[in-house]
């Protein structure tokens, strides 16, 4: 039997619901802040991850899905959304407009990670990214956003942590520096990050064995290094969502697995989540921009897994579906007026169902109470043929001419 591949799901009729109410609440939450949707290709020239991502990192060392495009061009399906806008933004010339551009966005990732719970080889992420802008506020804004966000949602038990990285320059000096600690350290951490302590000494932030985590204690924190506009900037960011009352905590050794930031990064967890605990993160990346050739242009963003915010909230109100009408058939011969009325009442703007499984008619009455119809007009035979109208609700039912039908249950629903 041919099963979804490793890693994916099917997103089934209960399941859909919960995801349109993601995106119903990420349209209104973003919308009311002036973000406009943006939707960018499932897959982009493989360069935009290697130069935007960055070489080093997981994603582009062994998560991407990438492949020739038999015309010897190398494409990858994207694993993250925030190089894809700004290849947008460069791409349409997106400079020109009023800045700063504010753009969301839903759809599918991909990365070739190990599958667990809450983490999949195609996801979904809703994000959201401010291009064109260096303020402070911006930086507050998005994580404001995000919060709510969650909280209208139900996300339980989410944790805000938040950090500085300082700009590209500060943080090559502080690399340099965490290097020089971490090869003075080297018999004491774990075989994987001792052989990355050079390409990538920031990830020994990560690790999870004992003898690199209690090395990782003492080691020096970038945040203590920041230069004077970056803390300045950091400390505005904290005055700002202080005011607002968002509970944060700082966590100097925050650690994203992209290249692209400079200055704010924050990440949101959910402990009813298990060891995928982050449910939505991002920051600042000024240097993006001007790294994928577009003109030096400040930015700051963020994406959140719509499968993670939907295992941390457990219970989303999903509004019940309800069905108006259901056109049951006495005869089969009735059809071609049951057909009719059945088009009629979806026109006027009513739910409507037409049985189409052939049951008896104690069937269809059982099936229709089911799916909680609320009536059921049940056709006799012949074009002209008079109705049975059932209220399914007080189980009242009446002869009348299939044209009362859709004005009976409309005067009705009125009244309701
Ligand atoms: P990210 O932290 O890699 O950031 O991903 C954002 C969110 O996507 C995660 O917090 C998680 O909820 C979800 N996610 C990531 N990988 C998986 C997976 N394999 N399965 C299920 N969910 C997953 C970014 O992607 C950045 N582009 C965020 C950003 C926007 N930064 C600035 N702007």
């Amino acid at each position: 039997m041919i099963q979804t591949p490793k890693g994916t799901y099917d997103v089934l009729p209960a399941d859909a619901a919960r995801r349109e109410v993601v995106e119903a609440h990420a349209r209104k939450v973003l919308g009311a802040a002036g973000y406009e949707r943006i939707e960018t290709p499932a897959f982009e020239v493989t360069d935009l991850f290697l130069r935007g991502v960055g070489e080093a990192t997981d994603i582009v060392q062994k998560e991407m899905y990438t492949f020739d495009d038999g015309a010897g061009r190398s494409l990858t399906l994207r694993p993250e959304g925030t190089a894809p806008v700004c290849r947008a933004y460069i791409q349409h010339g997106m400079h020109k407009r009023p800045q700063p551009v504010k753009l969301w966005y839903l759809g599918s990732f991909f990365r070739a990670e190990a599958p667990q719970r809450g983490r999949y080889r195609q996801f979904s992420q809703v994000g959201a990214e401010v291009v064109g802008s260096s303020a402070p506020a911006t930086d507050a804004e998005l994580i404001v956003l995000l919060g709510q966000l969650l909280d209208v949602l139900g996300a339980r038990e989410t944790r805000l942590a938040l950090s500085s990285l300082g700009t590209p320059e500060t943080r090559a000096e502080y690399r340099d520096e965490l290097a020089a600690y971490l090869h003075v350290h080297a018999d004491r951490l774990s075989p994987e990050v001792r052989s990355r302590i050079d390409l990538n000494p920031l990830r020994a932030f990560d690790a999870t064995d004992p003898g690199t985590r209690e090395t990782m204690r003492d080691a020096p924190k970038l945040l203590e290094r920041l230069a004077a506009e970056d803390a300045e900037h950091f400390a505005e960011v904290r005055a700002l969502l202080d005011d607002a009352g968002v509970r944060y905590h700082l966590d100097p050794t925050l650690v994203r697995g992209l290249d692209y930031y400079t200055r704010t990064v924050f990440e949101f967890s959910s402990a009813a989540l298990g060891a995928q605990s982050g449910v939505g993160g991002g920051g600042r990346y000024d240097r993006l921009i001007e790294q994928l050739d577009g003109p030096a242009t400040p930015a700051c963003g963020w994406a959140a897994g719509v499968e993670r915010i939907l295992l941390s909230a457990a219970e989303l109100p999903v509004a019940p579906r309800l069905v108006d009408l259901f056109v049951a058939l006495a005869k089969p011969a009735g059809v071609r007026t049951a057909f009719a009325l059945t088009g009629q009442a979806r026109r006027a703007g009513l739910q409507a169902q037409l049985e189409l499984a052939g049951r008896s008619l104690r069937g269809q009455l059982k099936h229709a109470d089911r799916i909680g119809a609320r009536y059921v007009a049940i056709v006799a035979d012949g074009s002209v043929a008079p109705v049975s109208l059932k209220d399914m609700e007080s189980g009242e039912q009446r002869e009348t001419d299939a044209e009362n039908v859709i004005p009976t249950i409309l005067r009705a629903s009125r009244l309701a």
